[in-house]
């Protein structure tokens, strides 16, 4: 008897790369980077866009839901015949659909060819050094979400998650780069100065709502992952001020020139 096998999360990413390379008319792509809030204006200096594709357009991606988010992936020419995924905007836990969608990205960037991933996010900051527009490397995480994108016995390894080659190649391009340990809440609600207080004791000098679970869902597909954080504000309960998304937003524009410059030489170099 033939029993048809339903489709899984890797057809789906798989049905995903298939309309980006007819779209971009490009098989491969070799790096992808994932744009986190207040990051789009940093993508105007990564090269020249060949192919801008909406997230509607795509199988398994949604218009996302949040000011500042983005919402398309644009095919780059990176020089020497490299060619770029952009992903302009993602999609979070809080928005309710589970994690599939969550690491939808990455398993398709996986399926494109891709073989490094950059992640980037903004985050709340527990450093007192650290002003809003810092950028950090990542060079460790928390999953504080209680949730995984792997189902069934994956014991994926995450001793290196946050690649030492790319954040050496980093530091080359820009010494006065710090590092933290990045904790993921699934928000959308900002932490509590008692939450903060306990991450911090914990080791974990940034905080925000996405990149682990994607981190990992990378990890499995065997990608090669760094993540920067853009430090748009301190953490709950550090500044004796609210915490708001439009002052997110606004750091993000002010940092975009450093950032976009940083990461389009780390596109080129990877
Ligand atoms: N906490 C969580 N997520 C964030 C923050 C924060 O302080 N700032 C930007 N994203």
């Amino acid at each position: 008897m033939f029993y048809a096998r339903s489709m899984t999360a890797f057809d789906r990413a798989s049905e995903a790369a298939e309309l980006i390379a007819s779209r971009t008319g490009v098989a491969h792509h070799d790096v992808a980077i994932v744009l986190g809030s207040g990051w789009a204006p940093a993508a105007e200096l990564f090269g020249e866009v060949l192919t801008e594709i909406a997230f509607t357009d795509i199988p398994g991606f949604s218009a996302p839901g949040v000011v500042g988010h983005g919402g398309s992936v644009r095919s780059l020419d990176l020089g020497d015949g490299k060619r770029g995924l952009v992903f302009l905007g993602r999609t979070h836990f809080y928005e309710g659909r589970g994690v599939e969608p969550v690491v939808h990205a990455v398993r398709t960037a996986a399926a494109s060819g891709v073989k490094t991933l950059v992640l980037t996010n903004a985050c709340g900051g527990l450093m007192p050094h650290w002003k809003p527009g810092t950028p950090v490397l990542i060079s460790d995480h928390i999953n504080f979400t209680g949730q995984t994108p792997l189902v069934g016995a994956k014991f994926v390894d995450l001793t290196n998650v946050y690649s030492p080659r790319l954040r050496a190649l980093c530091r080359e391009i820009d010494p006065t780069l710090e590092e933290g340990v990045y904790v993921g809440f699934t928000g959308p609600q900002y932490e509590t100065p008692a939450e903060i207080e306990m991450v911090r004791r914990w080791g974990a000098s940034l905080v925000g709502m996405s990149t682990v679970l994607e981190a990992i869902a990378a990890r499995e597909a065997g990608l090669e992952v760094l993540g920067v954080s853009l430090v748009t504000n301190l953490a709950a309960g550090m500044s004796g001020e609210p915490l708001d998304h439009a002052e997110v937003l606004a750091a993000g524009q002010a940092a975009a020139q450093r950032m976009g410059t940083l990461l389009a030489q780390v596109l080129r170099a990877v």
